[in-house]
């Protein structure tokens, strides 16, 4: 039986094994790769997208839990012509970071600042927490996020 869902905006059927995980499904199956695989055990933050408006790792989540809910991958969250105000900003403060965990810090903190339009440093710091890089630091990340509020210093 197909497994519906709403993937990016629009209604999809999935037909495959409901075991297999989310983020191999949108990854082999609708083609979506900005969700990565690394750890494959819900610690790396890498496969991060959204399930009804909460930011979950797509690794841990079986597809067939899937059914009816309202999937948002980073390939659904802006336009290359319009992007995301985080990924903006992450240019803007030379934020670099790899492909690997880009995506799914980006589907992290827009769910922060979803729910906290302002939120302190050490709420987003505590927002990246399980979103992991292994080579770069945190800080610059942080920064951006900062900037995008007009009382940043006063929240800082
Ligand atoms: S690949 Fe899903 S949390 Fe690491
Ligand atoms: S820049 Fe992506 S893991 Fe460090």
């Amino acid at each position: 039986m197909a497994i519906e869902f709403e993937l990016n905006g629009e209604i999809v059927h999935y037909h495959g094994d409901p075991r297999a995980s989310l983020l191999n499904a949108l990854r082999e199956t609708y083609w979506l790769t900005g969700a990565k695989v690394v750890c494959e055990e819900g610690f790396c933050g890498a496969c991060t997208v959204h399930v009804d408006g909460e930011a979950v790792p797509s690794c841990l989540r079986p597809i067939g839990l899937i059914a009816n809910c309202s999937v948002t991958t980073i390939e659904g969250l802006a336009e290359p012509e319009a992007p995301h105000r985080l990924q903006t900003a992450f240019r803007e403060h030379d934020v670099v970071q790899c492909g690997m965990c880009f995506p799914g810090m980006v589907m992290s903190l827009s769910k922060l600042l979803e729910d906290n339009p302002t939120p302190t440093r050490e709420e987003v710091k505590h927002g990246l927490v399980g979103n992991i890089c292994r080579c770069t630091g945190y800080e610059r990340i942080v920064d951006a996020v900062m900037s995008l509020q007009d009382n940043s210093e006063a929240r800082a």
